[in-house]
């Protein structure tokens, strides 16, 4: 039930107006103090599993009983978009439709593609969009971008880049498209955006990750010897 009351949550956040949910996802620590009653909320659903840090007791267990239920199907993104892993490919896991999703044991092993999206988006996107997909001043959550845009349009803005110019700001989106270190590891970013943006991964490095297959790292080194 914590999976629904945080998707609830989200959706909720959406329909007050991202600006409001993102602004105070920058604020990291501090509570949403100035924040409308509704949307502090909204908020509150999400921080109390965001604030978590990696630690196992009681708040690791919610968390297991919320990865449970991922697993068990009933997780639809606000889009429509159904993320239940399906099936595995080169160690990665992806929805009935082909989307990368994330797997997540019952005893928060964290499946390794995802974790290593949580590396490669620390090490490459973290500098403008905040740790742990939570946003910055300067560019949006990507933990919200994942539940309301699709793959597709995921991988095209990585891909080609994008640019906001008006008379208050000047935010540019690099393009990633000639990147090895980003565009090899694209479904690894998204999928851990995805865990990150359901809660169904806290914040922080994940605690426990599963085996790097040789199947990923086959298609590993083909990618990156391209
Ligand atoms: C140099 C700073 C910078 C870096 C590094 C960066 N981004 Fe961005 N990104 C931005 C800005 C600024 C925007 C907003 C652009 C706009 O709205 O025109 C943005 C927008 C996006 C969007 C569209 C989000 C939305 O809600 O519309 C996606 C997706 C995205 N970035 C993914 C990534 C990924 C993945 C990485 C790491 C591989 C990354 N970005 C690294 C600055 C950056």
């Amino acid at each position: 039930m914590k999976a629904i009351t945080s998707l609830a949550a989200l959706v909720l956040g959406a329909s007050l107006g991202g600006a409001a949910l993102g602004q105070t996802a920058t604020t990291e620590q501090a509570p949403p103090a100035d924040a409308g009653a509704g949307a502090a909320a909204a908020v509150s659903g999400n921080a109390a599993a965001n604030e978590q840090p990696a630690e196992d007791g009681a708040d690791a267990a919610a968390q297991d009983s919320a990865a449970t239920e991922m697993a068990e199907g009933q997780t639809t993104l606000p889009n429509g978009t159904d993320i239940t892993p399906d099936y595995e490919e080169n160690g990665r896991w992806y929805t009935v439709d082909g989307i990368p999703t994330y797997k997540i044991d019952e005893d928060g092993t964290v499946d390794f593609a995802t974790f290593n999206g949580y590396r490669r988006y620390s090490a490459e996107c973290h500098v403008c969009h905040g740790p742990d997909g939570e946003g910055s001043t300067y560019a949006p959550a990507l933990k919200e971008s994942v539940l309301r845009m699709d793959y597709y349009d995921f991988q095209q803005v990585v891909a080609s880049g994008k640019q906001e110019v008006n008379a208050s700001q000047n935010q540019v989106m690099p393009a990633f498209g000639t990147n090895k270190n980003v565009w090899c590891y694209i479904d690894d970013i998204y999928a851990y955006l995805l865990a990150r943006g359901t809660d169904a991964l806290p914040r922080g490095r994940p605690a426990k990750k599963g085996p790097k297959t040789d199947a990923f790292a086959e298609q590993e080194d083909s990618c990156m010897s391209m």
